[in-house]
């Protein structure tokens, strides 16, 4: 872990201004923390958003960097095999409901592939999607986004994809079609919309529906998947399996991988050209992906996620009844969200300031997702900070 001497003189001045970069330059990370450029260490409850979910430097992404390097293969073309994408498949298949596992690049990737998927195998075109809901920024995906201000600068997008009130029965009936719909797709617990978990019931409703007209599931678990609520998929805690689940931040150690997982069903209907990306599933990220799976996979880790989160939630809870700042908490394992009764940006700047890195999730709830791999000390640590903060 050592800083770089460069650092000094970097500038984001030539970088694309979509991104409002706040705060130090980040030079080194280790554990659950990160360590700016004038050694100041950072305790990190974002996470890369979800994404480093076994923290900095962990041994487990070095070594399978090193060992996959070892082979002198970053990338070979999916026109050939490789194992490690092979395996990869097999482990994800092994593990969940799926059958086949599509290899991309990032969420939205992973959520139009999907689109794609539903739409060749029901030979519809319409997506249902709900209200508070983010699933990419690309065009399909942010049409089937919550997010006013971030789509109309670049209307119009795909045609077809309606968002509907989420937990509203009446709604989903109305627009679920048996004769247009191919997919709805659903966050089991909302991310950027809030950190709102789902309610099971209104999920067991809408995959009776589906069912019914002959409309594919998707669950965006891009955010929530892979061990952030305390079971390797979040769908295990909501008693309903999907048709099609995507994956992505946290998959592959940091290197950027999206996945797809589809019931053969599905799968059936696609063939050879039906879609392809040239980096998707290629031997470094699947070998540093296979190494993160099995170990957020093992039993004893997500058991420690869940003490964790249960540890959290008790805490976030007695904060929310001493702060009349905090109006509701909500989340699963180690993804909270704290709602305030008024914006949450200026906290997130005033945590920075003592040393926390938290974040939003819309204008007035604050969000932790810290590494899954926090101590419990380090936890006590983060949540002390949030409160001399919200006092
Ligand atoms: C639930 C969900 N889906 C999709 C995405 C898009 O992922 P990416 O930024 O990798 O395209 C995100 C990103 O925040 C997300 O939270």
């Amino acid at each position: 872990m050592t800083a770089t001497s460069t650092a000094a003189s970097a500038s984001p001045a030539a970088l694309l201004g979509v991104y409002a970069r706040v705060g130090p330059l980040f030079v080194a990370g280790n554990g659950a923390e990160l360590v700016a450029e004038d050694g100041t260490r950072y305790l990190d409850f974002v996470a890369g958003i979800g994404v480093n979910a076994l923290g900095y430097n962990h041994p487990v992404v070095r070594e399978a960097v090193e060992r996959a390097l070892g082979t002198g293969l970053v990338h070979v073309s999916n026109l050939y095999r490789t194992e490690p994408g092979e395996r990869l498949a097999e482990e994800l298949v092994r593990r969940s409901f799926a059958d086949r596992v599509f290899f991309c690049n990032s969420g939205a990737e992973a959520n139009e592939a999907a689109f794609k998927f539903a739409r060749k195998w029901s030979g519809k075109t319409e997506i249902v999607a709900f209200s508070g809901s983010f699933h990419g920024r690309l065009f399909a995906t942010l049409a089937a986004t919550d997010r006013p201000e971030y789509r109309k600068p670049f209307e119009p997008l795909v045609p077809g994809v309606r968002i509907v009130p989420r937990e509203d029965w009446a709604a989903v009936d109305h627009a679920v079609s048996a004769s247009r719909t191919a997919a709805v797709i659903v966050e089991p617990v909302q991310g950027e919309g809030g950190v709102r978990p789902v309610d099971p019931e209104w999920l067991g409703f809408l995959r009776e529906l589906c069912d019914s007209r002959g409309v594919a599931i998707i669950f965006d678990e891009v955010q929530c998947g892979l061990g952030r609520t305390g079971t390797l998929f979040a769908y295990e805690q909501t008693g309903v399996v999907p048709d099609v689940l995507t994956l992505a931040k946290p998959l592959a150690g940091g290197l950027p991988m999206g996945a797809v997982l589809l019931r053969d069903a599905i799968a059936a209907a696609l063939k050879p050209g039906d879609h392809a990306t040239t980096f998707g599933g290629g031997p470094l990220v699947a070998s540093v992906a296979l190494a993160v799976v099995r170990t957020i996979a093992e039993p004893d880790f997500l058991t420690g996620v869940r003490q964790k989160g249960e540890w959290l939630a008790a805490r976030l809870a007695s904060l929310a009844a001493r702060s009349p700042r905090v109006r509701e908490i909500r989340g699963r394992g180690l993804m909270w969200g704290l709602e305030l009764a008024e914006p949450a940006a200026p906290f997130v700047t005033a945590a920075r300031a003592r040393g926390l890195l938290v974040l939003t999730a819309g204008a007035n709830v604050l969000r932790l997702v810290p590494p899954l791999v926090i101590t419990p000390h380090d936890l006590e640590r983060g949540v002390a900070i949030l409160e001399e903060v919200l006092a």
